[in-house]
């Protein structure tokens, strides 16, 4: 067994798992976020995408013990509000099942963070491995797209 412990959405949690538990079993079994998806579990699929120290990451191929702060999708709400790509995947109508969407959210919100005002090929090249089943890709690019716009304004007005 392994003594973790983990910042989960601002919280601390500590706890005994065994060894090379996936940060995916954590989050979903002894955390109950069930946002973070669990797809292929083999590190293909990017619907357990969380953010680990700000990086987009495969929760299903990360030992929890690698990880100190993580965001997951219900962690990116505050004050009540959405987050910004949160509501321009609603806005563009980005999913159909929504399966792929908490891992989508993830990555859009890390290639955000660390490129502004992406091209649509670097949503496209930050986006790739996420698969959606549903085939929403040009949806998801659009509200990646419309996300940016909406976070520089929001940015400008401080
Ligand atoms: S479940 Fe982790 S990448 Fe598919
Ligand atoms: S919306 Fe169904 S898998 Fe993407």
């Amino acid at each position: 067994m392994a003594k973790l412990t983990l910042t989960v959405n601002g919280r601390p949690w500590s706890g005994d798992v065994p060894e090379e538990t996936s940060l995916l079993e954590v989050l979903r079994e002894h955390l109950m976020l069930s946002g973070t998806k669990y797809g292929c579990g083999e590190g293909q699929c990017g619907s357990c995408t969380v953010l680990i120290d700000g990086r987009a990451s495969r929760a299903c191929v990360t030992p929890a013990s690698r990880a100190r702060e993580v965001v997951t999708i219900e962690g990116l709400a505050s004050d009540g509000q959405l987050h910004p790509v949160q509501r321009a995947f609603i806005e563009a109508q980005a999913f159909q099942c929504g399966f792929c969407t908490p891992g989508m959210v993830m990555g859009a919100t890390a290639l955000l963070a660390r490129t502004p005002s992406p091209t649509d090929a670097d949503i496209r090249t930050a986006l790739d491995g996420h698969l959606c089943r549903c085939g929403t890709y040009p949806r998801i690019i659009a509200a990646v797209r419309a996300a940016s716009t909406t976070m520089t304004r929001e940015r400008r007005r401080g």
